[in-house]
């Protein structure tokens, strides 16, 4: 998951080991692994990812389902769907809501249900301070304790895929948590993508390796998808891309539980749908082939996520000093920077209600 607020916090410090920064093993996979037949078929499909124990959120995902023209619209929590919910009960309630659902685990899920301790599985690259690094590893110490009285729950958690492949429209959509070579992957991060944005490069302290247009082309091949869903590094953003002359998209909900955007609070989800008409609410969408895929906001009850979040994570706590800000104000990361290619920004966005 991604370190919280913008700027990722205090930097410079000195490295301390490397739990919350490795990838274990059973993380990884290849990108074939997606080119399998679809596990479901859908004509509106969520693909929500970082609800980060955020109940509120998830309230208002499944009431903007239940809204779909069409029908309820089907729902995929790919990870990450807690992580602040050191609330036993709040843990309970996640679980089951999102069981009912289709689901693959995050980093949080994979690492509540190992016995090996790799801190919170983040796979934090080395431009993401040791201090956030640090206090994921403190936050999912907590959030194990919690875990420990449900374990049943964390049983069912730790038997999710890794990774599933939706058939939305007659389009092949591959909905991963990091990457489609990790769970815990960046190379799906906005920071990473090329052409590079220099602001969000600035802003994050990024560096490393850049992911080409090349590399995510031979990914669409070899996965045999139109569309790449993620959310593991936090960051929103949709890019289209040609592969033997079709359009195809990598799309990265950034986190359904915090706020995304420069002065907002409101979460994000990728809907996408068989439907060409764009939402009303849509932040940006493109078509790709039949199908319309668009970043809509998700306005939750944030007075009521702020006081259950700060009734857990008082000031000076890890989770605070990691999340308050992104939770309170969101990041410096505006929607035209996310609206890569020829994503369109829609023009008539209004601010939504609670956000
Ligand atoms: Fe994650």
């Amino acid at each position: 998951m991604v370190g919280g607020g913008w700027p990722m916090g205090d930097r410079g410090g000195e490295r301390r080991g490397v739990r919350g920064r490795s990838c274990p093993l059973a993380y990884r996979y290849r990108p074939e692994a997606l080119a399998q037949p679809s596990q479901l078929a859908a004509d509106t499909l969520y693909v929500v990812g970082g609800l980060y124990g955020n109940l509120a959120a998830l309230r208002a995902v499944l009431q903007r389902a239940e809204r779909e023209p069409g029908g309820p619209a089907a729902i995929v929590f790919n990870g990450d769907f807690h992580w602040l919910d050191v609330d036993p009960e709040d843990f309970r309630s996640i679980s089951e809501t999102v069981l009912a659902h289709h689901a693959t685990k995050g980093n949080v899920e994979a690492e509540l249900a190992s016995d090996e301790d790799a801190g919170c599985g983040c796979a934090y690259p080395d431009y993401v301070d040791d201090a956030v690094v640090d206090r994921s590893n403190l936050i999912i110490q907590r959030l194990r304790t919690t875990a420990r009285q449900c374990p049943d729950l964390v049983g069912r958690l730790g038997g999710l895929p890794r990774h599933l492949t939706a058939s939305v429209g007659g389009e092949r959509v591959g909905i991963v948590h990091g990457d489609p070579e990790s769970l815990a992957g960046w190379r799906l991060a906005l920071e990473a993508m090329e052409p590079g944005d220099p602001a969000v490069r600035r802003q994050l302290g990024w560096h490393g390796q850049p992911t080409t247009p090349t590399e995510v082309q031979d990914w669409f091949q070899r996965a045999d998808v139109s569309v790449l869903a993620s959310t593991h590094t936090g960051q929103p953003f949709a890019q289209d891309f040609l592969v033997a002359g079709r359009r195809r998209l990598v799309i990265n909900n950034g986190v359904a539980g915090l706020g995304n955007f420069a002065g907002t609070t409101y979460g994000v989800l990728t809907r996408l749908s068989s439907n060409p008409q764009p939402p009303g609410d849509s932040l940006y969408g493109i078509a790709v082939g039949a199908l319309r895929c668009d970043a809509l906001p998700i306005p939750f009850d944030h007075s009521w996520w702020r006081a259950r979040f700060l009734a857990h994570w008082p000031p000076g706590s890890p989770g605070h000093r990691s999340y308050f800000t992104r939770l309170d104000r969101g990041t410096p990361l505006r929607p035209e920077q996310a609206a890569r290619g020829a994503v369109t920004l829609a023009a008539n966005r209004a601010a939504p209600a609670g956000g």
